[in-house]
C-alpha cells in the first residue's frame, strides 16, 4: 500500500466514525464504537506500522495526518456523548415534572348501555314475561322476505312506501323487521309469540328526525282467537311499562299490505306532554306503533292456515321510543361517535321526561 491510499483510508475512517457515532443511542454504545475505532485493534494500529516503514522525511507529514484524523474523531465522539447526556437529562426532567402527586387522579367514566339498547332490553323483559321468544333475522335480506312474502309484489305501489337500499347481489338492506315474521312462521309454525328487535335501513335524507339506520321491534302473536283487542291491550301495557307511567294512546286506521285491518297507534308526546313541540310537529302525538291483524296472504306465505289461525303484528319504532324516553331531540346523536349527549340525556332526565 502506498501513502496515497493510506490517506484515503484515513478519510474513510473519519466518515465511518461520523456515521456510527450519529447512529448510537446511549453512552455505552458510544464507548464501544470508540474502542473499535481508536482502540488497540483499530485500523490506526496498521497505519502507525506504516509510519515506521516510511523514509524519515515523509514521516512527519503522514504522522500529522494520522494524529489530525484521530483528534477529529475524538472530538466528534465527545460531541455526540454530550448530546446524548443532555437528552437523557431532559427526559428525566420531563418525567419528574410529569408526575405530580398532588393532582387528582384521571377520571375513568363508567360505561353505560346505549339508550336504544337500554329500551330494547326493557321491552324484551316485558315480552319474555308474556311468553314471547326473542328472534333475530338477517340485515341483508332477500326481496322475497322483505316484500313478496309480506304481500308486496314487485309491481305494488307500496314498494315506494319504503325507500330501499338495493344491493348489487339482488338483496336489500331490510327496510323493516317484518321479514322476520315469515321467517319465524317457517321456524315455529302456529301458535306463535315472538319478538324481533333489529336494525333497519332506509334510503333517507338524514335530518333531526330521519336516519338511514334505525331500530324497530317487531312483535307477532298467532293463535286461535287473537283479535285486535288483544293487540291494543298489549300496546297500552308495553308503552306504559317502558315509559314508567300511564301513556295515552290514539288509534287511527293505517295501511300496510301485510296487515288487514291496519292501524296506527300514536302516543301522547312525552317530550312536551302533549302540548305541542317540534318533536311531535306541534300535534301533541307521535306515531309509535304501526300494527294490525296479519294478512291471510302473509300467513299463507308462512305456511299457516288462515282459516284456523289469526294473529296480530306490530312494528314498534324503537329508536323513536328511546328518544321519547330519554328526551333526545335529534336522532343523529344516536349513531354519532360522540357519547356525551347520550350519557347526558340519560342522566339528566331519567325515565320520566319533562318539557
Ligand atoms: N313494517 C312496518 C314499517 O316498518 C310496520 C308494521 C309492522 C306495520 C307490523 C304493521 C305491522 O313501516
Amino acid at each position: 500500500m502506498n501513502t496515497n491510499s493510506h490517506h484515503e483510508e484515513l478519510q474513510r475512517l473519519e466518515q465511518e466514525a461520523s456515521s456510527r457515532a450519529g447512529a448510537v443511542q446511549s453512552a455505552e454504545e458510544l464507548r464501544r464504537v470508540e474502542s473499535s475505532l481508536l482502540g488497540k485493534d483499530s485500523p490506526f494500529g496498521g497505519l502507525l506500522k506504516h509510519l515506521k516503514s516510511l523514509p524519515p522525511e515523509q514521516r512527519g507529514a503522514f504522522g500529522q495526518a494520522v494524529n489530525g484524523a484521530k483528534a477529529r474523531i475524538k472530538a466528534l465522539l465527545e460531541e455526540r456523548l454530550a448530546a446524548l447526556e443532555s437528552a437523557a437529562a431532559r427526559t428525566e426532567d420531563d418525567a419528574a415534572r410529569a408526575f405530580d402527586p398532588t393532582l387528582p387522579g384521571a377520571q375513568r367514566p363508567l360505561g353505560s348501555v346505549h339508550p336504544v339498547t337500554a329500551v330494547q332490553w326493557e321491552i324484551e323483559r316485558i315480552f319474555v314475561r308474556l311468553g314471547f321468544t326473542i328472534e333475530a333475522g338477517p340485515e341483508m335480506e332477500s326481496e322475497h322476505y322483505n316484500f313478496e312474502a309480506l304481500n308486496i309484489p314487485a309491481d305494488h305501489p307500496a314498494r315506494d312506501m319504503q325507500d330501499t337500499f338495493w344491493l348489487k347481489n339482488g338483496k336489500v338492506l331490510r327496510t323493516h323487521t317484518s321479514p322476520v315474521q315469515v321467517r319465524a312462521m317457517h321456524k315455529f309454525g302456529a301458535p306463535l309469540r315472538t319478538l324481533v328487535p333489529g336494525r333497519c335501513f332506509r334510503y333517507e335524507t338524514i335530518d333531526a328526525s330521519h336516519e338511514n339506520t334505525f331500530h324497530q321491534v317487531e312483535g307477532l302473536m298467532i293463535d286461535r282467537d287473537i283479535s285486535i283487542a288483544n293487540l291494543i291491550a298489549l300496546a297500552k301495557l308495553l308503552l306504559s311499562e317502558v315509559m314508567h307511567r300511564e301513556v295515552e294512546l290514539r288509534i287511527r286506521p293505517g295501511y300496510f299490505p301485510f296487515v288487514e285491518p291496519g292501524i296506527e297507534i300514536d302516543m301522547n308526546c312525552q317530550i312536551c306532554g302533549g302540548k305541542g313541540c317540534p318533536t311531535c310537529k306541534h300535534s301533541g302525538w307521535v306515531e309509535i306503533l304501526p300494527c294490525g291483524m296479519v294478512h291471510p296472504n302473509v300467513l299463507r306465505a308462512g305456511r299457516i292456515d288462515p282459516e284456523a289461525w289469526t294473529g296480530f303484528a306490530f312494528g314498534l319504532g324503537l329508536t323513536r321510543l328511546a328518544m321519547m324516553k330519554y328526551g333526545i331531540r335529534d336522532i343523529r346523536v344516536l349513531n354519532a361517535g360522540d357519547l356525551r349527549p347520550l350519557v347526558g340525556a340519560r342522566r339528566l332526565t331519567g325515565p320520566i321526561i319533562k318539557g
